[in-house]
């Protein structure tokens, strides 16, 4: 595995190695576990060279503290991506993604503005911005992203329309008492760790049983399932249309998510759950 830090030197290596290949490329903020590993080995299956990036990305933190203690792991970071096949790492530092002054703004046609982006102003903002540097800079063919971050794949897809970039989406992959997997879970307390679950089990509870009730006491329902143990704030509980993200008030047949996002104590976990296709 090759581990570069600019971008002349990833795209030297690209020109050598991949020029006829088809490259797949997960980009990450490192801390990795299970869950990006599984986005490294759909990679492998569905492309030829394997790119990766970690790049702890400044402007999609809304907030100093959050960026300050984000996790760095890096020597387990490069070994997990080594055992799973990734040919290429790309470890830039802020001037190499940054170089150009240009932001890569786009009208998100609302996708933006509603769950995490109402509660994480200019959260999308960074993340459309630094995806779309990695993207040029990376030029690949075929890009993977969790279904854990549901929001920012929707967005990823729509930006992606007008891009060569084919955009594949991965399935939440989950500790064994469901909670899912992030790299913000090692900074959760054990108290909350232990309680954690509470959240996967509300999404299974709401996919078996939403059609009994109610869109807003379907709500009230997860909501109160997760604070019952005193332990958990939820931050918000959303119905949504699976493409347009626009919040449902009545059951329709296919194609709506649920998203949470709940505060457990100063960690901030997001969870999603398909009710139906
Ligand atoms: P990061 O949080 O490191 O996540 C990198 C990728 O791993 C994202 O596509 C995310 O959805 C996926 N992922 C995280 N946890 C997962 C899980 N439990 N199961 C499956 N996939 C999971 O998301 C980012 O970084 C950044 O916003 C980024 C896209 C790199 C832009 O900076």
């Amino acid at each position: 595995m090759i581990v570069v830090k600019t971008r002349a030197e990833l795209q030297e290596r690209l020109n050598e190695a991949a020029a006829k290949s088809v490259i797949g490329f997960v980009p990450t903020m490192g801390a990795l576990h299970s869950g990006h590993c599984s986005l490294i080995d759909f990679a492998v299956e569905n492309a030829d060279y394997i790119v990766a990036s970690i790049f702890v990305n400044p402007t999609q933190f809304n907030d100093a503290n959050d960026l300050k203690n984000y996790p760095r792991t890096i020597e387990n970071d490069l070994k997990y991506l080594e055992q799973h096949g990734c040919d290429l790492v790309y470890i830039p530092d802020v001037e190499d993604v940054y170089h150009d002054k240009r932001s890569f703004f786009v009208d998100l046609n609302g996708l933006d503005t509603v769950m995490e982006g109402e509660f994480r102003p200019g959260h999308f903002d960074g993340v459309v911005d630094v995806v779309s540097r990695l993207f040029d800079i990376v030029k690949p063919d075929k890009a993977f992203f969790g279904e854990k971050d549901f929001q920012q794949l929707s967005i990823i897809k729509y930006i992606a329309e007008s891009l060569d970039v084919e955009i594949i989406g991965c399935p939440t992959v989950r500790e064994s008492d469901g909670l899912a997997m992030s790299s913000r879970n090692m900074l959760l307390e054990e108290n909350y760790r232990k309680q954690a679950f509470v959240i996967y089990k509300s999404l299974i509870w709401a996919k078996k049983n939403y059609r009994k009730i109610t869109v807003n006491d379907l709500k009230k329902e997860i909501e109160n399932r997760i604070t019952k143990s005193g332990k958990f704030i939820v931050e918000y509980v959303n119905i949504v249309e699976s493409d347009t993200l626009v919040s449902i008030d009545e059951w329709k047949d296919k194609n709506i998510n649920c998203c949470v996002a709940v505060y457990a104590g100063k960690v901030r976990l997001i969870d999603n759950i398909k009710l139906n296709y």
